[in-house]
């Protein structure tokens, strides 16, 4: 079995890859097939992720995870941007990436969601931790930000977990539904 750093070769040339993060879960970059089964994902779970996610009502039919994830590989394509979809076994069990790379400052900003019943076993975390590794090693990163609103305590034990700094709070920093979240800021290193 390869190590999972060598699956990825040179990330500005890649269209497809996986990486291995343990014997139940691996991450892959997130492709078209994947587009029912992470609709049906999305579609069962839309009460617990709009909690604190604001685009649901933007994702209503399977073509709009399938578009969703089309503009993800133009946007991986250009370098602006990973997506990856996270399964547990055979599952698909959430996603995480760099919703948005910034290559002039070297910056990734990094985000995630799971499936309720994929939550509190360590998936997200041991997830985040090999993003990282991939943000800092094949796309040469020197800083990465994950941003969670103040209340959102599952999220931001992630971070806080991984020896991210607390760098502050933004103040009403995203409209989710009917109200503005402020947000803390976390940030690593290389
Ligand atoms: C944020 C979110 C991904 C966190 O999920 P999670 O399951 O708590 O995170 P992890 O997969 O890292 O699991 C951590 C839990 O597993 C436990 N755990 C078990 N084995 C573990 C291991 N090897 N490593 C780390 N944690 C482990 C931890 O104790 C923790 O449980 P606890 O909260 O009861 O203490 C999830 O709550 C979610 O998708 N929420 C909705 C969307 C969202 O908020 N997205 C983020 C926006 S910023």
């Amino acid at each position: 079995m390869p190590r999972p750093a060598e699956l990825v070769v040179s990330y500005r040339k890649i269209i497809m890859y996986y990486r291995i993060i343990d014997n139940d879960i691996k991450v892959c970059l997130s492709v078209p097939s994947f587009s029912e089964d992470l609709f049906d994902l999305t579609n069962r779970n839309r009460k617990h992720l709009k909690e604190w996610l604001p685009w649901l009502d933007t994702i209503m039919r399977p073509e709009d995870t399938k578009a969703f994830i089309e503009l993800q590989l133009q946007r991986f394509s250009r370098q602006e941007a990973i997506h990856q979809t996270i399964f547990y076994k055979t599952e698909i069990a959430g996603v995480l990436g760099f919703n948005k790379i910034d290559n002039t400052n070297k910056i990734g900003h990094l985000g995630y969601w799971l499936g309720k019943d994929f939550t509190g076993n360590g998936i997200m975390t041991k997830c985040v931790k090999d993003l990282i590794e991939l943000g800092f090693e094949e796309v040469e990163l020197q800083r990465i930000d994950i941003r969670c609103a103040v209340g959102n305590m599952k999220s931001r034990a992630i971070p806080e977990r991984l020896s991210f700094e607390n760098e502050g709070i933004i103040k009403r920093a995203e409209k989710v539904y009917n109200k503005y979240n402020d947000h803390v800021i976390y940030g690593l290193i290389k």
